[in-house]
């Protein structure tokens, strides 16, 4: 039978490599749409080796529009779209502003543009549970209010959130959603493909295999002040091939409607950790200790955030199947089989 095409942007990056690894798995074929400028060229290959299909790549940027409607015109007839690339460095977002929005605005425009000028319906939208801010109630539902956004990189899923939300009023055959993500760790168990941070991680889970490698000198915990049990901020941790899955279950959905649609996911775990007990669950798995010390909080942070998973979990029919020690050892397993090549 044929496989139904599925271009995934910023398919060669963390999150959409380990996507398109599902998407092969589940029967689909994967066109990859990336610029690299946050990738290595040899992650194709990668996916390849743990599942022997190399998916295409289109080496363009997603803002580039009338190169990528010629190019994307040629594949064929694409199914739908899954956007994942966009620029994701909240530090940076505050020192360029004009790049992130530049880069996630307009990338996500041109690719809506695309998506009405080839008539294609489905489109899966990656988010972040960045827009609800310190939520006032716990698990975090998708009608939470959002919050003023901490940073332009905050604001611009803000404003793609918006923007394919009147995209679909004005052409209502569309169907997409978004997809919140909470804090995606891990690696792919195969230890092939995983997240590949640049310079010093501001995420902490990077941060702790890097440490514990020798990388880094000494973690810094931001605050063990905080009002929470042991005193460290909370984040719900969801493993990177548990997320990928969602897209598939996600893009499945959207394929089962026989209606325009747009709506609104959280994916995460439902259980919220602390620092303390990730650095602990981390020092159990790797059996080492690690170098930390408790430092001043970090500005911006939340206190505490975790998700209310009820409507991905009977609406996609999806949910989580890995934990925190899975994504903890697959993180340090994929540090270890890092050389200086892939990070350089
Ligand atoms: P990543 O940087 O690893 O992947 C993004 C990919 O997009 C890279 O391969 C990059 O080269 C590519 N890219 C960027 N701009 C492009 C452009 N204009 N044209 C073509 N390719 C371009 O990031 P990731 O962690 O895999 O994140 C994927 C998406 O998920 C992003 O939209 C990010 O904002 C969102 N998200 C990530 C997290 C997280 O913690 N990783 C959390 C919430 C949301
Ligand atoms: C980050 C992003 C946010 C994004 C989210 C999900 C920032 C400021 N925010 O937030 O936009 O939606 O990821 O991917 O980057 N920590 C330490 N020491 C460290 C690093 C982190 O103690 O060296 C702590 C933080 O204070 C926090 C927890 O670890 O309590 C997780 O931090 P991080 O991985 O940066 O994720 P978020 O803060 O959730």
């Amino acid at each position: 039978m044929k496989r139904k095409k599925i271009l995934v942007t910023g398919g060669a990056g963390y999150i959409g490599s380990h996507t398109c690894v599902e998407f092969i798995n589940a029967g689909y074929e994967p066109i990859i749409l990336d610029n690299f400028s946050n990738s290595k060229e040899f992650i194709p290959e990668r996916i390849q080796e743990i599942t022997g299909t190399k998916p295409r790549v289109i080496d363009l940027d997603c803002a580039a529009y009338e190169s990528l409607l010629e190019a994307v015109k040629a594949e064929g007839n694409i199914n739908g779209i899954v956007h994942f690339a966009a620029f994701k460095a909240v530090g940076e977002s505050t020192r360029k502003p004009l790049d992130y929005y530049y880069n996630n605005v307009a990338s996500t425009t041109s690719i809506l543009k695309l998506m009405e000028a080839l008539a294609i319906d489905n489109f899966v939208f990656s988010s972040s549970c960045t827009v609800y801010g310190q939520p006032d109630v716990l698990p975090v539902t998708e009608d939470s209010p959002i919050k003023a956004a901490e940073s332009p990189y905050g604001r611009t899923k803000q404003i793609c959130e918006d923007l394919i939300q009147d995209f679909y009023k004005a052409k209502e055959d569309l169907k997409a959603v978004s997809l919140r993500y909470f804090n995606p760790i891990g690696a792919h168990p195969s230890s092939l493909i995983g997240e590949l941070p640049l310079g010093v991680p501001n995420n902490l889970v990077p941060y702790i295999t890097q440490t514990a490698i020798g990388l880094r000198q000494n973690l810094t915990i931001f605050g063990d002040d905080y009002d929470t049990p042991d005193g460290t901020c909370i984040r719900d941790y969801i493993h990177v091939v548990d997320l990928a899955k969602a897209h598939v279950a996600a893009l499945s959905y959207l394929e089962k409607s026989n209606n325009g649609l747009y709506d609104i996911f959280n994916l995460g775990t439902g259980t919220g950790n602390s620092v303390l007990e990730v650095v602990n669950t981390f020092e159990k798995i790797a059996q080492m200790k690690l170098n930390y010390t408790i430092g001043p909080r970090r500005q911006g942070d939340i206190v505490k955030v975790f998700a209310d998973v009820s409507k991905s979990k009977n609406l996609l029919n999806w949910e989580t199947k890995l934990s925190l020690i899975d994504a903890l050892r697959d993180a340090w397993n994929w540090e270890k089989s890092l050389k200086t090549a892939d990070i350089s």
